[in-house]
């Protein structure tokens, strides 16, 4: 597998660190809203299940899955639901999980969704932001890592499904891709 990274772009431990930093802060926000955090599948799987663990008030906790638009390529950035919600969110404080904010697309989609829905509040908590690949007005409200416009890979992340199971982010080699 690392025979196709090009360089380590954040090491394991570092990470770690940070996910900790994160749920900390979220363990003193949502300490009196008992959220529903929502796993955006399949990227953001790895980081889900460390961010939770490191949230230490009630949390509950779903999953939901955006049908592929055709990302990487010139694409109407029309994002839909894969599947039906089993949960009833009206009321509820919602938080994101993303592993990758990039067109910010995907977010604006769920967002908006998920507020049409009832919820009383909609967050976004991500692990990695490409500020300079945003084509929609999107911020996350809590973001572990700004990223360049690089093919990172790891801690979820995939090229043609493979890698996600890496316990670092690294910058795939372009003659894996080009
Ligand atoms: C990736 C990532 C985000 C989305 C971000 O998902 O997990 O959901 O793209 O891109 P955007 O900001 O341009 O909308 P992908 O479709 O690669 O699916 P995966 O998570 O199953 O790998």
């Amino acid at each position: 597998m690392k025979e196709n990274i090009k360089e380590i772009l954040i090491d394991a431990e570092t990470i770690q660190a940070k996910v900790a930093e994160i749920g900390a802060r979220l363990s003193e926000d949502y300490k009196d809203k008992n959220p529903i955090a929502i796993c955006i599948l399949k990227g953001s799987v790895i980081f889900f299940a460390d961010l939770i663990r490191e949230i230490k008030v009630p949390v509950e906790i779903d999953f939901i899955k955006a049908s592929s638009y055709g990302r990487g390529t010139e694409s109407s950035g029309k994002v839909e639901m894969a599947g039906d919600l089993s949960i009833d969110v009206a009321g509820r404080s919602i938080l994101l999980v993303e592993d990758i904010v990039d067109s910010g697309n995907t977010l604006k989609f769920f967002t908006e969704f998920f507020k049409e829905k009832g919820a009383s509040e909609v967050k976004i908590c991500t692990l990695l932001d490409k500020p300079e690949r945003r084509v929609v007005d999107l911020e996350a409200d809590y973001t572990c890592f700004e990223i360049p416009d690089e093919f990172v890979v790891g801690y979820g992340l995939d090229y043609a499904q493979q890698y996600r199971n890496m316990p670092e982010i690294g910058i795939l080699k372009e003659s894996c891709y080009m």
